[in-house]
């Protein structure tokens, strides 16, 4: 069996109705899904309710689709009865691989034949994870970010056996529901944004168990600076900013040599041609005809907003702390 065109889906099931799971459950039933949860745990119905109903204020802000409804929600009793009628199936238990891999045959077994099953995990590549299900084609990793009912980006991959139209369709259906969908061609460990905030991360361990940096610095560091900038232009375009007009290319000529110094503890690549070329046609390709002017004028925009968003104007009254009615 096929599974049907994304955009006829009606109904999704998530397994697993914690954090994650539950953040699913509020996106599908915001853009208007009819939403199964199934969870072993005897308190995850009135959990996940919660969750949903926390959520729901700030769907209903986002602007919920046609038809959505908090009412849409069913918990079945067994795993097989929230599978049987499922179209996608959403699958969000703990981060234990033999869990997953047991669970993912299960949901395998009960799910009707070509429906695609996406895993949440943070970091298992869905070729370990799919060792124990009749059908691996069909099985693939949708990561997402949390809370996954506001933060756009799901990461996107299958597994060796994973067949490549699964991986396709589920970008297309995580993209009809209003997801940012990044697919990879590979996989790879901590997929892509999870490499990056664990690079981050690592280095802010180093610094405190140092004694280099205290965690308020760290914080600060980033929300008084970089952090600003990331929340509409990635890391790479935002540097290719700091080259000016010779843009990434002049960056890399000017600031090259600064990989070999002890910026950090992760070890620098040697910025060989090819990745020097790469990441200028990279820049180039990313800023789809903006030139460095206009991108300039987008940041300082964005920095902008982002500041008045959160509050932190120069005179700016905080919002929720009184301040001068406007
Ligand atoms: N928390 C995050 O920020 C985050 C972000 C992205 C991805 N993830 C991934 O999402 C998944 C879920 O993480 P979480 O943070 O929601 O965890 P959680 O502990 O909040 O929720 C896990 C839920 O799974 C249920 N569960 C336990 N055994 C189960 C089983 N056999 N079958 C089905 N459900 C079972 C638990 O009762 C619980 O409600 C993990 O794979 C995690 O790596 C988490």
């Amino acid at each position: 069996m096929t599974p049907p065109e994304p955009a006829d889906v009606t109904r999704v099931t998530c397994v697993g109705a914690g954090v994650i799971g539950g953040g699913w459950a509020a996106h599908f039933l915001a853009r208007g899904y009819d939403v199964t949860a199934w969870d072993p745990d005897p308190e995850a119905e009135s959990k996940l309710r919660r969750l949903v109903d926390a959520a729901w204020p700030a769907l209903v802000q986002l602007g919920l689709a046609e038809g959505a409804s908090r009412d849409r929600l069913t918990v079945a009793p067994t795993l097989e009865g929230a599978c049987a009628e499922a179209q996608f199936v959403q699958e969000s238990a703990p981060e234990q691989l033999d869990l997953k891999r047991d669970l993912l045959a299960r949901l395998d077994a009960a799910t009707p034949p070509g429906v695609v099953i996406a895993s949440s995990t943070s970091g298992y590549p869905m070729t370990d994870m799919q060792t124990e299900a009749a059908d691996p084609s069909r099985l693939l990793v949708g990561h997402p970010f949390n809370p996954p009912y506001l933060i756009p980006l799901v990461e996107v991959v299958g597994g060796e056996r994973t067949d490549p139209d699964a991986v396709a369709w589920a970008a297309r259906f995580y993209d009809t529901t209003g997801k940012s969908v990044i697919t990879m061609d590979r996989e790879l460990p901590g997929f892509i944004a999870n490499r990056l905030q664990e690079a981050l991360w690592r280095e802010a361990l180093h610094m405190v168990a140092n004694g280099e940096a205290t965690v308020r610095e760290i914080d600060d560091s980033i929300t008084e600076g970089p952090g600003l900038r990331w929340a509409f232009m990635g890391p790479c375009l935002t540097f290719a900013l700091a080259g000016g007009e010779g843009g990434m290319a002049h960056m890399l000529d000017h600031f090259g040599p600064s990989l070999k110094a002890p910026w950090t503890r992760l070890e620098a690549p040697e910025l060989d041609r090819k990745l020097y070329d790469g990441m200028v046609t990279g820049c180039a390709e990313a800023a789809a005809g903006r030139s460095s002017a206009d991108l300039v004028a987008e940041r300082d925009q964005g920095v902008i907003d982002v500041l008045r968003a959160t509050g932190r104007l120069p005179g700016q009254p905080v919002p929720g702390r009184g301040g001068a009615p406007s």
